[in-house]
């Protein structure tokens, strides 16, 4: 079992999404998601403050594509040709055939069920054509929109891990969350 076909990134269309690479021409849209409070609440870093962090996060996620060791995609709203979002597969493992699952959507984009139909369609290329056998999730225990977001795809609460954070200061735990194919709700 070898995961390497989640590489060069896919192209994935949905009804109201693209997930794509992402490019330099993606800056400002990039950094509008990452600098905004209300997506980094429960983030493991804290908001953006300059544009260069957007631009250092670019290079860093073709570096990941180039090396084949992380997949960040863009999420592009079709109708308004905007990239309102990633979502990502990182931690990926090659030898277990499994990855971490990261994603972040603009706030003006909640609540449509647009992250849903990214990530499931991120979900069954990784299962179907990458041939992961499991995806995983750690995410803070008060962040309800992302727990809400996994279990609507099929995802279990495996574990909790105290003190697994510490974000300018602060520290937090874990609940970490687990999905295999069998589980998965298309
Ligand atoms: C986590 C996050 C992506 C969830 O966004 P979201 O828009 O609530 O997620 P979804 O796309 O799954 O949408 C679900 C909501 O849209 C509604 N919805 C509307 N149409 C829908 C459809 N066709 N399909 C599914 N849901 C739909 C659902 O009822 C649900 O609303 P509810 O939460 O009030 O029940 C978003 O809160 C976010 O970016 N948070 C900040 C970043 C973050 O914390 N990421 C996770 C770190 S691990």
């Amino acid at each position: 079992m070898h995961i390497a076909s989640l590489f060069p990134p896919p192209v994935i269309r949905t009804e109201r999404v693209l997930l794509r690479q992402i490019e330099f021409k993606d800056l400002n849209a990039l950094y509008e998601i990452f600098s905004d409070e209300r997506v980094m609440e429960y983030w493991s870093s804290v908001p953006y403050t300059s544009i260069e962090q957007a631009d250092q996060l670019i290079s860093h996620i073709q570096t990941g594509y180039e090396e084949e060791s992380f997949l960040q995609l863009g999420i592009e709203h079709i109708e308004s040709k905007r990239l309102v979002g990633t979502a990502t597969l990182h931690a990926i493992q090659q030898q277990c055939s499994r990855a971490e699952l990261g994603y972040a959507l603009h706030p003006a984009f909640w609540g449509q069920g647009l992250m849903h139909e990214a990530l499931t369609a991120l979900i069954r290329y990784a299962f179907d054509q990458a041939n992961l056998l499991r995806i995983e999730a750690d995410i803070e225990p008060n962040n309800t929109a992302s727990a809400k977001a996994l279990v609507r795809l099929g995802f279990e609460k495996e574990g909790y891990f105290p003190s697994r954070w510490v974000v300018n200061g602060v520290v937090s735990d874990s609940e970490m969350y687990g999905l295999v194919n069998a589980n998965f709700k298309l």
